[in-house]
């Protein structure tokens, strides 16, 4: 039985990974990388939608990126106030819904007051949510959300704890990339990669761009998710066409 056409994948998350070697690569300042890092994300948002993706979630800085030197650490804070500023209006145009996930509490107030007027400034837009996660691990993700349940005297079940993740409101990612030649989630997402198909690419993220994407959903669509069902139970379930919910 041959296998069954996949979807396409609905929320694409990705772990953003090699902009200090693409600057390295070039005798220019790690900062440059990101700043160049900035413009492929640009580039992939806008490509989404016609793609038929509605969510896109991406790593942008990790719990443990508090670890570089303080100027890179300066910098990446700096770059993201900058872009927020610089892109809302663009992201209105192109209705993007943008939303931050991970710990607020120990971000400049300048930083947590971009982050809360670009969410406010997108809030009903609907062709892509674009969820960033800045100062996020998944270990915080599932650990806060843990204590938020027991703290209400809520029973910390898989569908309580799932609910009260901050990427609840999209679900989980169909397929996650990682660029930059690393083999490991480095702390995202850890709970919803639990079925997402996993992709890897040599690029450095300021070299991937749309067709690096094309390869990622080409590869996506050759894959056969069988959520510990056997291939012959999944071809014959598609068979019958059940129609995937957007996640968003
Ligand atoms: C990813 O690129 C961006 C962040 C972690 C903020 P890196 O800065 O990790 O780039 P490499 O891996 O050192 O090349
Ligand atoms: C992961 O990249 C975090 C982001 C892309 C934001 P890192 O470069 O920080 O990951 P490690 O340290 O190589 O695992
Ligand atoms: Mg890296």
């Amino acid at each position: 039985m041959t296998a069954p056409k996949l979807s396409k994948p609905l929320h694409i998350a990705i772990v953003m990974d090699g902009n200090g070697r693409w600057a390295s690569k070039r005798f220019l300042p790690r900062i440059a990388g990101h700043k160049q890092g900035v413009d492929t994300l640009k580039k992939i948002v806008h490509a989404c939608p016609p793609r038929g993706v509605t969510a896109l979630t991406v790593f942008a800085f990790s719990s443990e990126n508090w670890n570089r030197p303080t100027d890179e650490v300066t910098g990446l804070m700096d770059i993201l106030a900058l872009a927020i500023a610089r892109e809302v209006p663009n992201l209105r145009k192109e209705g993007v819904q943008i939303r931050f996930l991970g710990e607020r509490a120990n971000l400049s107030l300048r930083v947590k007051k971009g982050l809360e007027e670009a969410e406010a400034a997108t809030v009903s837009n609907t062709s892509l949510i674009l969820n960033v996660c800045f100062n996020y691990g998944g270990r915080w993700d599932i650990a806060s959300a843990a204590a938020r349940l027991a703290a209400n005297g809520t029973e910390i079940t898989e569908e309580s704890l799932s609910n009260e993740l901050a990427l609840t409101h999209c679900g989980d990612p169909d397929l996650i990339i990682r660029t930059g030649n690393e083999k490991r989630l480095s702390n995202f997402l850890l709970w919803q990669a639990a079925y997402a198909e996993l992709y890897f690419t040599d690029l450095l993220w300021p070299d991937f761009d749309e067709s690096a994407l094309d390869a990622a959903l080409h590869e996506f669509a050759s894959r056969q998710r069988r959520f510990g069902k056997t291939p012959d139970q999944v071809a014959d379930r598609s068979a019958k066409t059940v129609e995937r919910q957007a996640p968003c």
